[in-house]
This record gives C-alpha cells, structure tokens and sequence, in this order.
C-alpha cells in the first residue's frame, strides 16, 4: 500500500491546500494530511481546530486522513509507514524553500520521495497568510477558503 503525507501547518486550510490534498489522494492509497503541532509560527488557529477545519473539508475523500504531527517529518513519514511527501509549488518562489526541504528530508531518510503538485492556477495567489491578513481586518475569506469550513472559520474567530 503507497502512503503518502501532506504536511504543513494549515492555519487555516486554503482551495489551494484542499485542490492538493483532493488531487494528491488520487495518487496514493492512503493519504494522511499531518498538521504541525509545534510550528516556530504564532499560530492563528490551535491545532485541534486546524483539524477540525480539515476534516470537514475532506469528510469526502474516503482515503484521507488528518493527524498532528510534532518533530520532524521524516520521523512522522516512519510512524505511519509512509513513503511519499505531497507539497504544493504555486510559483518559482516556493521552488527554492521545498527544494531545500525535499533535499533535507531525503537526506534524513533515502528511502521517501517529495511529489510536487502544481497549484491550479485560480488558487495561486491563495496562502494562509492572506486568509488571516483578511480576517484580522475582518474581511471576507469566501473566495480563498472551503465553502464547508467558512462558518466555523467565523466561529473560531469570535
Ligand atoms: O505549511 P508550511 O508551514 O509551509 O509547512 C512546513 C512543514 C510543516 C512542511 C515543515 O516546516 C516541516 O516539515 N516541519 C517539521 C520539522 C521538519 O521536519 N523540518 C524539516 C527538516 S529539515
């Protein structure tokens, strides 16, 4: 069975995480989205929320699964027996940090692989960064954020 991850810290889930996460999990058996416990970032959202909004925008992707992760990825790749890494390269500026970041986790770990997916490009100029930007100016997130999480987004923020 091919496991793959898609890591990050989703805070909070965007179209273009979801685009790669749906598009991902046509290309492995299993998928599992890992969120980031302990960024070095202030996060916005706590990670049993950036759960909660990623499992409502995947509760219909059969073979996708959301779990923290704390550490490093490859140790999380090893715990769950997956090989694959699934990141998301939305212009030439994401190029230089996930090539740094693919090398670096192959390094630790040759036997995984990083599969880049190419952002569809109505979501590239989409990143969480913005989608709190926006909402701390209590702006409206519709067009950057799933339909199914927009209220709890709300909610969260309250
Ligand atoms: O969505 P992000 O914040 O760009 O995701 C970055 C992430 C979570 C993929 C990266 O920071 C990560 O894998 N962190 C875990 C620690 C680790 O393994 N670092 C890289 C080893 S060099």
């Amino acid at each position: 069975m091919r496991i793959g991850v898609v890591p990050g810290s989703f805070d909070p889930v965007t179209l273009g995480h979801l685009d790669i996460i749906e598009r991902g999990s046509r290309i492995v058996d299993r998928l599992i989205v890992g969120v980031l416990e302990n960024s070095s970032k202030q996060p916005m959202f706590t990670v049993e929320q950036r759960i909660m909004l990623l499992k409502k925008a995947t509760e219909n992707l059969p073979n996708v699964e959301v779990l923290p992760f704390s550490g490093l990825l490859v140790d999380f790749l090893k715990e769950q027996h997956a090989t694959e890494v699934i990141r998301g390269l939305r212009a030439v500026t994401d190029f230089e940090y996930e090539l740094q970041l693919a090398q670096a986790n192959r390094s630790l770990y040759p036997e995984m692989e990083t599969i880049f997916l190419t952002t569809n490009v109505s979501y590239s100029y989409i990143s969480s960064t913005i989608v709190k930007d926006v909402l701390k100016h209590n702006g409206d997130v519709g067009h950057f954020v799933p339909a199914s999480t927009l209220e709890m987004i709300y909610q969260f923020r309250r």
